[in-house]
């Protein structure tokens, strides 16, 4: 969602905005823009629909060296320049990520229609601040804050505070960091790694000024708050193409490795050990029940620990949307274990969700990718994976690690709860281990894939089918088609489909089947000759060796032979390929689809 960077130091400001915009285009906008203050007390305005080159078209200024710049996805009012951000009011300009609750309200109280030429709920925080702007920035950010409600990030300049960058959020993200060359806001560290890996997540209803020799903050009581540093272990590279076309094919590639520097930490003698992140055996000991908060594809990696847990523990995993879970009644109790998981660790309706299971139980964990985020710090625990920047909205990497990480999980709580001995969590150990050279191995399917990807770019409509941890899988296939190539993709319990659905398949609609399980491997195979019958084009996933019969499938891709609860590692790959290709070959950009954003800190 909306992006936001600030910067102000001794370099020129226009070049380190746009290219930090430039970074932060994964996270989804639909205009750009960027205000910098200028030494005589003016501010400088620069705003387009579009992309971050078409305001780099438009920015001519390259003397100042303080300014604010930001992305749009669009909420209140529609894709026009006159809703784009920067907001200038007066003397003010104000970039704004998040949702105002409260603006018709404001604008009433305040008289402030006539300021007013956008629709957006922003707009309507700058006027307010120049109506009650009395020359004390600090002040005046105070006096708003106990007028506005909502969620929200701000950067704003005052024309007679050239140098000067003032900000302060509520849940919407932004870090801060202060480096040689100056100092910086964001909404993400990918829109400043260039210049530092130091960042300090910037703590709620404080009032930050950012100048060039260092950030001061303070809370609302007037007490000087220090910034807690973070360091993270990746650098520019690893937000950067390195040669590959799009970043989803890379992100794609890197599975295996992050996989490896998500599980290999926590694998002692053999068995998970959490005890670095201080999370003893007594946590897991009278969980009675789980329940999965996510969303997207965090809430399909959680479907796939749902499918592990149940069968391994034989206590009740259920899998919530965030979104719906903070609005209904919690059915949890003190030993209920939740499990929040998120890339982004920004998610909000995670964040409330996990806000919500807090009332109820002190058994929190997270699985978050960002470090120091806010699902991070709000859980009781923390698993981090080390999926590395996850840039491409289509998430992948991020997906696998997650997943990864509830197999150490269902093999902790086993051994803990005595549902699994040492031998049989160590051989389950062992093939996770195997598992990002297996993966490493489906990478060279890619050429045969691009190629079957052809028919699929002519379909309006797919299906993706399998029984037990395969239909786990599947839904994110699913999702991963249907949001990048555009094509309606659903994902169905094979054993389903002629309870309905199977009357949508028609002649040539493409089915992707995954038969990975060996105790329902016969079942399926009844269930796609049913759909081929129907003239269905027929991609089967599968480790069996002698499917030579082109009555069951158009297309076989054969797995190879791994454990029946390790399959979806290696088919995930081959999903992941078959959604990309298609959207490739149709000609969309995987990384930026239409209406998506990586991290959706909007309700
Ligand atoms: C958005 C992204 C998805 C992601 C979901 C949850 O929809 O486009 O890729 O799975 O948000 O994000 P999170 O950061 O909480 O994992």
């Amino acid at each position: 969602m909306c992006g936001i960077i600030g910067y102000t130091g001794s370099l020129g400001a226009s070049d380190i905005i746009l290219d930090g915009l430039t970074r932060m285009e994964y996270r989804g906008y639909d205009s750009a823009g960027m205000a910098y203050t200028t030494p005589s007390g003016k501010i400088a305005l620069r705003k387009t629909v579009g992309k971050v080159k078409d305001l780099r078209a438009i920015c001519d200024d390259d003397e100042s060296t303080c300014g604010i710049g930001h992305t749009r996805w669009a909420t209140h009012g529609g894709v026009t320049n006159a809703n784009a951000h920067p907001h200038k009011v007066g003397n003010v300009a104000l970039i704004h990520n998040g949702i105002i609750e409260n603006y018709h309200e404001i604008v009433k109280e305040y008289n402030l229609s006539s300021d007013l030429v956008s629709e957006t709920d922003s707009e309507v925080v700058a006027a307010l601040i120049n109506k009650l702007y009395d020359g004390d920035p600090t002040k005046t950010i105070k006096k708003v804050l106990s007028i506005i409600q909502g969620s929200f990030a701000l950067g704003i300049l005052f024309g007679d505070r050239p140098g000067s960058i003032y900000c302060v959020r509520n849940v919407s993200p932004m870090l801060g960091t202060h480096c040689k060359d100056g100092s910086f806001i964001a909404s993400d560290l990918t829109a400043f790694i260039q210049f530092t890996k130091r960042y300090f997540i910037i703590p709620e209803y404080t009032i930050v000024t950012v100048r060039k020799d260092g950030i001061l903050m303070e809370d609302l009581d007037g007490n000087n708050v220090e910034p807690e540093y973070l360091e993270v272990n990746w650098d520019v590279s690893a937000a950067e193409k390195d040669g590959y076309d799009h970043f989803m094919l890379k992100e794609i590639h890197e599975q295996p490795q992050s996989i490896i520097r998500t599980i290999t930490p926590r694998i002692k003698d053999g068995l998970p050990d959490f005890s670095d992140e201080g999370i003893d055996d007594d946590f897991f000991k009278n969980v009675s029940d789980i329940t999965i908060i996510a969303c997207g594809t965090a809430m399909h990696a959680g479907i796939i620990g749902r499918t592990l847990i149940q069968k391994y523990l034989k206590i009740p995993v259920t899998v919530t949307i965030a979104s719906e879970f903070r609005y209904e009644q919690p059915i949890l109790n003190e030993n209920s274990l939740v499990i929040t998981v998120s890339q982004s660790g920004e998610t909000i309706d995670t964040l409330a969700a996990l806000r919500l299971a807090k009332e109820y139980t002190n058994k929190t964990l997270s699985l978050v990718n960002v470090k120091g985020s806010s699902i991070a710090r709000e859980s009781n625990y923390v698993l981090y994976t080390h999926a590395g920047p996850e840039i491409a909205v289509a998430s992948t990497k991020a997906y696998t690690v997650q997943a990864s990480m509830f197999y150490l999980l269902t093999a902790k709580l086993g051994l803990v709860q005595n549902k699994m001995s040492v031998d049989d969590a160590k051989a389950f150990i062992k093939n996770l281990e195997a598992v990002p050279s297996m993966m490493e191995n489906m990478l060279s399917l890619d050429t045969h894939i691009k190629e079957l990807t052809k028919r699929m770019q002519q379909s309006n409509n797919a299906f993706f089918i399998g029984r037990g941890l395969d239909y786990s899988l599947s839904m994110e296939g699913a999702l991963k088609l249907k949001e990048i190539s555009y094509i309606h993709a659903e994902a169905y319990a094979a054993g389903e489909l002629k309870h309905g659905t199977i009357a949508l398949i028609t002649e040539g609609i493409p089915v992707i089947a995954i038969a990975s399980q060996q105790h329902v491997y016969s079942k399926v195979i009844s269930n796609i000759r049913e759909v081929k019958a129907r003239g269905a084009y027929v991609i089967l996933i599968s480790k069996d060796e002698n499917i030579t019969d082109n009555s069951i499938c158009d297309a076989h891709l054969r797995l190879p032979d791994v454990d029946d609860d390790f399959t979806m590692f290696e088919s995930i790959v081959i999903l992941q390929m078959i959604a990309y290709y298609t959207a490739v070959g149709k000609g969309f950009n995987p990384d930026q689809p239409r209406n998506l954003a990586k991290s959706v800190t909007v309700e």
